[in-house]
């Protein structure tokens, strides 16, 4: 959703605003702005649309100066005009401001503002705190920020620039992400690494309550008090090639391709001589200990990945597992309490609904372990522990390397647990170690083994429909395959458990329908089947997923994906490998923006 930057420096800020904007074009927009201090004057620009719209307008028109704000926006309140568009000013002129995030006392606010006589362009809540700072002002920005902060209610991370102070940009978080950068002779603060990885590698990770103050050779952290806080100077571990195409037409594609590696760095560190060693993991065991239930809570992918794991944990560790959807948990009456322990899981570490799920249940006494791909991120910090996944940054809208990764921590979490409940012994241990050790070779195979995704995307992408099927796992799977094929192609997909098809899906079977059938699963192969041959039978074309040496699937199925032998359950990585591949061609057929599907944001920082 909207992405920030600020940047106090030596030369014209506007470049670097703008290259930072363009990396945080993955986390979804549909307006964008930049303002900038030029000696004492505020300058700003503004389009609808992409990003191109706002480079035409900053070619025919440049702004100077130092130091200055951007802004990419996520229209929530108002339409993705210009008008809607930040930056917004103060009605006098000193105050520029960009926010991200939900003000939700706006309207009172704007009642108030308005008996004040304050004007208002824009529909956005936005605006409210811009009229608040000059409300406020009386000489001292910082005063007037602390004032203005501690009326609003929501979540925001802003970005404020004043004319009274060139060469300086203020910021403050509450509960939306945003980062300081300290680099050499400039400073930035941005909404996630990629926006300044161009520019130092040293990071300050801002808490909730926290107000910047940067200049160009200056940083300054305090809290909502206005009391200065010492903040330690972390290092982001990854480089800014992480953060560009590298040569693929698509950063989906690349992050497809990238699986194996992101696997490796999930799984490797944690394995020390045969054993799984998990971070923080005498106190996790000991939180773990007398759990009765483990509740998994998440969204869109997370929540496929949470699905995995889940059926992994019963299997391996005997105790009940309950999947929700974040969105849903609070409305639910979960049995949580301090006999359960939560697991959150998100690529982002900033999703709304998971946040307020993880609170829900840290309120209802429960320990709550967070699977994240984004250090310091608002989950991961909320959260009493946390697996970090490793999967270097993603930019793609549509998860891959993220979903695999957290998999691949649940397969890890799944047999640290049965060892610690003893539901296993150890050479079933061994084995299960050894065989999660091999996934990153047996997911390259899995890319290796499919040449030919692309041309079954081509014979199938006119296809109005498609159905995933498959049982257990192979169904886990299904549901995050057909959510690929959604975001990314907009063709229409559903996921079903194959057995449910015939109590009523199968009435929408017909000739030339498309069943992709997962049937990796040794175990539940004749059942699915099956199912393959109810389909078969209205008619359907199926595209069958399965090992590599199942020579019968030939004769069952129209084309045949196939993905490399491997321990039934650690599948779900290999086995979504080639579908995320085909779910890539179907769309790049179909002509659709790849990268940044309409109408989705990378991360969705609003309920
Ligand atoms: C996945 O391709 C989607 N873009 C989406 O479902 C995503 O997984 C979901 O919004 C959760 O995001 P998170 O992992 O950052 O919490």
């Amino acid at each position: 959703m909207c992405g920030i930057v600020g940047f106090s420096g030596k030369e014209k800020a506007v470049d670097a605003i703008y290259t930072g904007l363009k990396h945080l074009e993955y986390r979804g927009y549909d307006s964008a702005g930049i303002a900038v201090n030029n000696n004492g004057s505020l300058r700003m620009l503004k389009a609808s649309g992409n990003l191109e719209n706002l480079k035409q307008k900053l070619d025919n028109d440049k702004l100077e100066g130092p130091c200055g704000i951007g802004h990419t926006r996520w229209a929530t309140h108002g339409a993705p005009t210009d008008v809607n568009a930040h930056p917004h000013l103060s009605s006098d002129g000193k105050f520029a401001i960009v926010h991200n995030g939900i003000i939700e006392n706006y309207l009172e606010l704007k009642e108030e503002l308005i008996k004040e006589g304050y004007k208002f362009l824009s529909e956005t809540d936005t605006e409210v705190i811009v009229h608040l700072l000059e409300h406020y002002y009386k000489g001292d920005v910082k005063e007037a920020f602390l004032k203005t902060v501690s009326r609003l209610e929501g979540s925001y991370a802003i970005g404020v620039i004043c004319s009274d102070n060139p060469g300086v940009a203020y910021a403050a978080k509450y509960f939306a992400p945003l980062i300081v950068g300290i680099g050499d002779g400039e400073n930035l603060f941005a909404s996630d690494v990629t926006a300044i990885i161009g520019h130092t590698k040293n990071v300050i990770y801002l808490e909730d309550g926290e107000f910047a103050e940067i200049s160009k050779d200056k940083v300054t952290i305090y809290d909502f008090k206005g009391n200065e806080v010492k903040k330690e100077i972390s290092k982001v571990e990854w480089d800014v090639e992480s953060a560009e195409k590298g040569g693929y037409e698509h950063f989906m594609l690349k992050e497809i391709m990238e699986q194996p590696k992101a696997i490796k760095s999930a799984i490797e560190p944690r394995i020390k001589n045969g054993r799984i060693v998990l971070e923080n993991e005498e106190e996790l065991a000991s939180a773990c200990k007398n759990i009765e239930r483990i509740v998994i809570s998440a969204c869109g992918s997370a929540f496929h990945a949470g699905y995995v794991g889940r059926y992994i944990i019963e299997e391996l560790c005997k105790k009940s597992v309950k999947i929700e959807y974040a969105s849903e948990l609070r409305y639910s009456s979960p049995v949580i309490n301090e006999k359960a322990l939560t697991i959150v899981v998100s690529q982002s570490g900033e999703t709304a609904d998971t946040i307020a799920a993880l609170k829900e249940c840290k309120a209802r006494g429960s320990k709550v372990l967070a699977i994240v791909n984004v250090v310091g991120s608002t989950i991961a910090k909320l959260a009493d522990f946390v697996l970090y996944t490793y999967a270097g940054p993603e930019i793609a809208v549509a998860t891959t390397k993220g979903y695999t990764t957290q998999v691949a921590v649940f397969d890890l979490f799944a047999v640290w647990l049965a060892d610690k409940l003893k539901t296993i012994d150890e050479k079933i241990y061994n084995n299960l170690v050894d065989d999660i050790m091999q996934l990153p070779e047996r997911i390259q195979r899995s890319i290796d083994l499919n040449p030919n995704v692309e041309k079954l995307a081509r014979k199938y992408y006119k296809n109005d429909v498609v159905f995933f099927i498959g049982r257990n796992l192979d169904y886990a799977v299904g549901l995050e395959a057909s959510l690929k094929l959604k975001e990314i192609s907009y063709l229409h997909s559903e996921a079903y458990a194959a057995g449910e098809l015939k109590h009523g899906t199968i009435a929408l079977i017909e000739d030339g329908s498309l069943v992709v059938a997962l049937a990796c699963r040794e175990d539940l192969y004749a059942k699915t089947m099956s199912n393959v041959k109810e389909v078969k039978a209205r008619g359907a074309n199926v595209v069958a997923v399965t090992d590599e040496d199942n020579k019968d699937i030939f004769t069952e199925a129209s084309d045949v994906i196939l993905i490399p032998k491997i321990n039934s359950l650690f599948v779900a990585a290999c086995e979504v490998v080639p579908l995320q591949l085909f779910s890539y061609y179907i769309a790049k057929e179909r002509g659709c923006d790849i990268d940044k599907p309409k109408n989705l944001a990378k991360s969705v920082t609003v309920e």
